[in-house]
């Protein structure tokens, strides 16, 4: 057995969680610095930095409390140290040094995006349809998998063959999806982060109201988002992009619209490269895989082509802990930490 002590604080999200064996929950917190970043919408690197270093403590605390542990019982630091934001993760990666040191425990990096697909093989009450939604132990995962994963940060396909091993086969060439979402809402005069509202507004749109492009780039599995949001710009705001927003305009069928474009785009990209390395299932994880359409529609996807659909649950989309503790028990189980020079690395896939 091993307790796994997971910090994260790679974009603007501080999270600390206690992971027994890579899936047992006993505690975990995410201190979002959303509202810290919607004035300016979007995330300020020097901002989330300081904000980090002010709750990170009290975020591991209460994780400790909650979980009714003591430091002297955990057994590894797994913190994220790659990629991200180089002063985010410098706060999460001296502070695990500080336990690491301390209490002389192995220090566990972690792939940030490796551990968002880990994440999504963790299963929970909402995940995907795969292995009745409990969590799915890696040596019986259907590797390869065909891993999307789409955040406001990335937009990349790996073949992925093992919890550490993913190998790029697509990515966005321009903006990622969930910034084309953060965008679109700023047009909108919605807020930050957009993908969130959009994805509700939506529900009460026409999809059909606005014909927006479905840029894939032939060829490869690429991915292209900047040609979507400036169709938007253009069907809001005119041809220059710079008129004002029609009086008439209803944002709910702009929010479906633009939805509809952008699953689309994302699903059929999943199954392509599926189908390319012959994946033996299909993860979709990130920030953007707690958008609603894009997890019915690759539910029905995955059904169509009989392979296993590994989600997340909601609570996992987005930033957190616990992915960290649970990828970081196999990273330690493999031999792979790290002494006290470990570096903070800005990419890293
Ligand atoms: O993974 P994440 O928390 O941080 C990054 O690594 O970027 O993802 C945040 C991104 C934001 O762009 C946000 O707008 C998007 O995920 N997002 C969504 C939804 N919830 C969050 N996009 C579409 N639909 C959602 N429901
Ligand atoms: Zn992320």
């Amino acid at each position: 057995m091993s307790l796994i002590l997971g910090l994260e604080s790679s974009c603007d999200e501080t999270a600390a969680a206690l992971v027994r064996d890579g899936h047992e929950v006993l505690a975990e917190r995410v201190a979002s610095q959303a509202e810290l970043h919607a004035r300016f919408g979007g995330v300020i690197p020097e901002v989330a930095s300081r904000s980090h270093l002010e709750v990170i403590f009290p975020v591991i605390q209460t994780c400790l409390d909650e979980a009714g542990v003591t430091l002297a019982e955990v057994d590894g630091v797994a913190v994220t140290n790659q990629p991200g934001l180089i002063g985010c993760l410098l706060v999460g990666l001296s502070t695990a040094k500080g336990f690491a040191l301390a209490l002389d425990l192995p220090l566990i990096p972690v792939n940030h995006v490796h551990a968002h697909v880990y994440g999504a093989l963790m299963g929970g009450e909402d995940a995907g349809g795969a292995a009745g939604n409990g969590p799915t132990a890696p040596e019986s995962a259907p590797w390869p998998l065909a891993s999307l994963v789409v955040s406001g940060g990335h937009t990349t396909l790996y073949e992925s063959g093992g919890p550490q091993v993913h190998r790029p086969i697509g990515r966005t060439l321009d903006d990622a999806a969930g910034e084309a979402y953060d965008k679109v809402s700023a047009l909108l005069g919605l807020g930050y982060p957009g993908g969130p509202l959009l994805d509700k507004l939506a529900a009460d749109g026409d999809p059909k109201a606005y014909a927006f492009p479905r840029p894939l780039p032939s060829d490869s599995l690429d991915f292209s988002f900047s040609g979507l949001k400036t169709a938007v710009l253009y069907a809001l705001r005119g041809p220059q992009g710079r008129d004002p927003l029609p009086a008439d305009l209803v944002p709910a069928d702009v929010a479906a619209s633009f939805q509809a474009a952008a699953v689309d785009v994302l699903a059929k990209r999943l199954l392509q490269a599926a189908r390319r390395i012959q994946a033996g299932g299909l993860v979709v994880c990130g920030g953007v895989a707690a958008n609603s359409g894009l997890r019915a529609r690759l539910k029905l996807e995955a059904e169509r082509a009989g392979l296993p659909l590994f989600m997340p649950p909601m609570r996992l989309a987005t930033d957190n802990a616990v992915m960290v503790a649970g990828l970081g028990h196999h990273v330690q189980r493999a031999g792979h930490t790290a002494d006290l020079s470990l570096d903070a690395l800005p990419r890293g896939d």
